[in-house]
């Protein structure tokens, strides 16, 4: 029985990613900053341990705690929402602290077992604003283009050791928790008010959105087909985008 080990279950991606592996019989390690039991139902196959991606200790206790795994996930990541002018720089660094620094750090601490069984997926989750740019979202898209890059560099060099790596690119998915995650890194200068009023009418619009079960299902590809590209566009609005690129 195989064991995946997924970052920020807490809500949304990650607890949809968790759950659907768990009906499929993975033992399935849930990893959230705040640990709780009760989002996911009791199975013998799964475990839920604390994990911060932004904290080495966490992540070292995380992996010990684990032991062996076949597939990690790297889907903990924060919004932010706002023109560059109004950025608080603070605010970017951290940002990139979780999106970026925190999936490379993850990844670098499964890597070891991975070489050695000379078997091992990572999945990383970005996002399909890494394949259209989108006004007043300049920070965020540079962390996930940032982790888009990095998988595909860290592919040529785990190919050796027959490790794959994957980026799974979800569209917009107004039904978790990441919108009002991100309310406080929200910052919008008055004379941005109009672009970002035209932005948010145009999101209103949109009638294709992701769903989490569409992660979930791209995840699962990413794990269990070797054949299945190194990119994979979650959602019909990131399908819609993957196919114009
Ligand atoms: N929703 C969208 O429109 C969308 C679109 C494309 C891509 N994405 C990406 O998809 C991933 C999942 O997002 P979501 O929509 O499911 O949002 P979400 O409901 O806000 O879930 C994000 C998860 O990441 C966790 N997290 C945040 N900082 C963390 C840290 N330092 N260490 C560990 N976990 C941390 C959160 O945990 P806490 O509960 O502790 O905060 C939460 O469990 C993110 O990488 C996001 O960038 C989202």
């Amino acid at each position: 029985m195989k064991t995946v080990l997924i970052t920020g279950c807490s809500s949304g991606f990650g607890l949809e990613t968790a759950q659907y592996f768990l009906d499929r019989d993975w033992n399935v390690i849930a990893t959230m900053r705040t640990p709780r039991e009760d989002v996911l139902p009791r199975s013998a196959r799964l475990r839920v341990l604390a994990l911060d991606v932004t904290d080495a200790d966490s992540i070292r206790r995380a992996v010990e705690a684990a032991g062996p795994i076949d597939v990690l996930v790297n889907n903990a990541g924060v919004g932010m929402l706002g023109a560059l002018e109004g950025a608080a720089i603070d605010t970017a660094r951290a940002i990139f602290e979780t999106n970026t620094i925190g999936t490379m750090a993850m990844t670098q601490a499964v890597l070891p077992q991975f070489r050695q069984r000379k078997a091992g997926v990572v999945v990383n989750v970005t996002s399909s604003v890494t394949l259209k740019p989108l006004p007043l979202l300049s920070v965020y898209t540079a962390s996930k283009a940032a982790v888009n890059a990095f998988t595909e560099s860290l592919a040529l060099e785990l190919l050796q050791f027959n490790v794959r790596v994957h980026i799974v690119l979800p569209g917009r998915a107004p039904e978790t928790r990441f919108g009002a995650n991100a309310q406080a890194r929200i910052q919008i200068p008055e004379e941005y008010a109009g672009l970002a009023q035209d932005v948010f009418a145009e999101w209103s619009k949109q009638t294709e959105v992701t769903r989490g079960s569409d992660v979930a299902e791209a995840v699962w590809r990413a794990a269990n087909d070797p054949a299945c590209p190194m990119r994979i566009a979650a959602g019909a609005d990131a399908v819609a985008l993957s196919e114009m690129d």
